[in-house]
C-alpha cells in the first residue's frame, strides 16, 4: 500500500525517483538495518566484478549491493542461500526464495543480481571467480562462520573485502535476541587477535569490515 501510494508519488516529483529510495519501501524483515547502506557504499567505492553474499533471506543485502552494482554499470552480485529451513532463518522467512526474487525483480535488479539456492558449502564447491567484495551473514554458529571465511579466503582479489553482519550481537543481550550457538562475535575477533584488520560499526548488531590479508595490504 506504501509502496503505491510511494510509487505514484515519485512518478509526480522527479526527486522521489530513485530506486533506492523506491527499495527503502521493501518489507525485508531484517536485523540488518541502514547498514545495507554501507553494502552499498562500498560496492559503489569498489566497483567490484564480483560479489558474493552468504545469506539472502528476503534480499535487503542483496538489493543493496544490487542497486550499486546498477549504478556502477557493471558488476554481478552471487547471492547464495538455501532459502529452505536452517537454523538461521529470520522469523517466518523458510521459504524465501519467491520473496526475494519479488523483492529483485520490482527494484529491477535481476540483471545484476544472480541468486544460488545452495549452501554455502555447495556453492563454494568449484568455484573460480575472484571476489572483490563478499558479505557474510548465513550460518552465524562458530563452525559455520569459520566454515565460509575458510571457503571462500583463497578466492579473495588483492584488495578483496569481507563484510560480516552480528560480530557485536553478544554485546546486545536482550533476552529476545540471545542465543549461545551465535559465533560470529567469537571468530571475527579471533581474526582481529591474529592480525587481519577489522573495523566494527556498533550499529544493527555490529557490521566488521575485516581485509583478508595478515596485517593488511602494504601501502609501499
Ligand atoms: C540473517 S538471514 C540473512 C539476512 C540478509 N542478509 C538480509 O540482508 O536481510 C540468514 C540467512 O542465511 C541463510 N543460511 C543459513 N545457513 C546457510 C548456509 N550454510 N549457506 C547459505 N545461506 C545460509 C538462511 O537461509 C537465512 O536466509
Amino acid at each position: 500500500m506504501i509502496a503505491k501510494i510511494l510509487s505514484k508519488l515519485a512518478g509526480k516529483f522527479p526527486k522521489l525517483r530513485s530506486r533506492e529510495f523506491f527499495v527503502e519501501t521493501f518489507d525485508f524483515q531484517s536485523g540488518l538495518g541502514d547498514s545495507a547502506w554501507l553494502l552499498y557504499g562500498l560496492a559503489r567505492s569498489i566497483k567490484p566484478k564480483v560479489c558474493v553474499e552468504i545469506g539472502s533471506a528476503r534480499g535487503k543485502s542483496a538489493c543493496a549491493v544490487g542497486l550499486a552494482l546498477r549504478r556502477n554499470g557493471g558488476g554481478k552480485l552471487y547471492a547464495i542461500d538455501p532459502h529452505s529451513v536452517t537454523t538461521w532463518n529470520d522469523k517466518n522467512s523458510v521459504d524465501s526464495f519467491a520473496i526475494i526474487n519479488a523483492h529483485l525483480k520490482k527494484a529491477g535488479l535481476t540483471e545484476w543480481v544472480e541468486i544460488v539456492r545452495k549452501t554455502s558449502g555447495d556453492a563454494a564447491q568449484g568455484w573460480t571467480k575472484k571476489i572483490d567484495l563478499i558479505f557474510i551473514d548465513g550460518d552465524h554458529s562458530y563452525e559455520g562462520v569459520k566454515a565460509d571465511w575458510d571457503l571462500f579466503l583463497p578466492h579473495l582479489s588483492e584488495f578483496g573485502v569481507v563484510v560480516f553482519h552480528d560480530t557485536l550481537w553478544d554485546l546486545k543481550p536482550d533476552g529476545i535476541h540471545n542465543r549461545a550457538d551465535m559465533g560470529v562475535p567469537r571468530f571475527v575477533e579471533e581474526l582481529r587477535a591474529a592480525g587481519y584488520p577489522v573495523i566494527t560499526i556498533d550499529q544493527n548488531f555490529g557490521v566488521s569490515l575485516v581485509q583478508p590479508r595478515l596485517g593488511g595490504v602494504k601501502l609501499r
